[in-house]
């Protein structure tokens, strides 16, 4: 009960919060609409001696970076900057060229979630010699040295949560090899400095099954460049995973327990496969991330077997909080996670995360794992969703 009276005055707050300046979470306008490649800047001019803010963001065609840009601008807005939001339509010259612009519009802090993080070396130097500051945004931006701060999730461990659900819903015990299972890997797109996190994540975490046979991958496709999607592409997905059903699963013996996928894209082109070309009779275990709207309902109706979520809602407030202390000239260390308050996890790591220019500091934000029996729970008690009918509608 608690919890839930939590839920409902984390809701008040928030939308109380958003009424005054300065929101910290809460309700964000619905996501621009429009073509793919857009620059949107309606809304609050800057107040006096406010400031602009340029967002640049990957594309609208994977369902999340549509919450990641309307809850970025409304945070900001709601602070009193002017806030320039574009969306490249996961082309990288497009991306080069909006940053080029938002340079251009002299804006006094880029937030920027790589298409290709080692694209941008070059314009981020002219925003680095403009002083222009930088905050790598979900995904690490390589090779450039004008990157303030890296702000995500823990990667690695969104692919060790999806290794150790396998690992719990087949029950593996190491040691234990009187049942085997058959596992087949769907990684993301190879340009992607998170997907080699999420893949590693998984791999290390079923290794030891992997090495004593428990586990087998019947394709043989084992390393990160073998299981890749480029740009994440669902039908890119599909097609290697219609592939591997037709080579090694069409005898009518092969079972395949585990798809395991890195994020939601990737196993709904999975997940199509597997109802149109898979003969097995069993359902096998899929896995997800991001809590896209198609994979809730595909979990919801038994197709998926969970996803792991990422409140990008809450990385939009860490990344205000961040952005606003970087305007006002502070260098934000570990303090600013004390110093905000904020209702949710957050560690500060300056080991990790090498973009072959030096160690960026880092804020990272703890995913979960998201399932039937606590969608509700975890996403609209929360506020992030709505129930529409029995399946869960996004709340921007
Ligand atoms: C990753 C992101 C994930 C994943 C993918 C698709 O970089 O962290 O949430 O879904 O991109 O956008």
């Amino acid at each position: 009960m608690k919890k839930l009276l939590a839920a409902v005055l984390a809701c008040i707050m928030a939308a109380s919060m958003v009424a005054c300046s300065g929101g910290e979470g809460g309700q964000n306008a619905a996501a621009p609409a429009g073509d793919e490649s857009t620059t949107s800047t309606e809304g609050a001019a800057p107040k006096e001696g406010g400031k602009l803010v340029g967002i640049s963001m990957p594309t609208k065609s994977l369902e999340r970076w549509n919450r990641d840009g309307s809850y970025l601008e409304k945070q900001f807005k709601d602070k009193g900057c002017e806030v320039k939001l574009t969306y490249s339509d996961n082309k990288i010259d497009q991306q080069v060229k909006d940053i080029e612009n938002l340079i251009a519009d002299k804006v006094n802090l880029l937030v920027v979630a790589a298409i290709d993080g080692e694209s941008l070396s070059n314009v981020l130097s002219n925003a680095k010699s403009a002083n222009i500051p930088v905050i790598s945004y979900d995904r690490l931006i390589m090779n450039t040295d004008a990157i303030s701060y890296y702000i995500s999730f823990d990667n690695y461990k969104v692919g060790q949560l999806q290794g150790q659900f396998v690992i719990d819903q087949l029950g593996l015990k190491q040691g234990d090899k009187s049942k085997t299972y058959n596992i087949e890997f769907t990684a993301g797109d190879p340009a992607d400095n998170n997907a080699t996190f999420f893949f590693n994540g998984a791999m290390d975490t079923l290794k030891p099954y992997i090495d004593e046979g428990i586990l087998k991958i019947p394709s043989g496709q084992t390393t990160f460049q073998q299981a890749g999607t480029a740009a994440w592409d669902t039908k890119k997905a599909m097609d290697r995973m219609q592939n591997i059903l037709a080579s090694y699963y069409s005898d009518g013996k092969t079972q395949l327990d585990v798809a395991l996928c890195s994020n939601d894209s990737t196993a709904l082109g999975v997940t199509q496969a597997i109802g149109s070309d898979y003969k097995g009779t069993n359902k096998p275990i899929i896995t997800g991330q991001d809590g896209d709207e198609a994979n809730l309902a595909n979990i919801v109706d038994g197709k998926q077997s969970m996803t792991v979520y990422k409140a990008v809602a809450n990385e939009a407030v860490a990344t205000l909080d961040l952005g606003m202390a970087m305007l006002d000239g502070k260098k934000p260390d570990k303090g600013l996670i004390e110093s905000s308050g904020w209702e949710f996890d957050c560690s500060y790591d300056t080991e990790s995360y090498d973009n072959e220019k030096g160690i960026v500091p880092s804020y990272l934000l703890d995913p979960i794992i998201v399932t039937k029996e606590n969608m509700k729970k975890e996403l609209v008690d929360t506020g992030y969703y709505t129930m529409d009918g029995d399946y869960l509608k996004a709340k921007n």
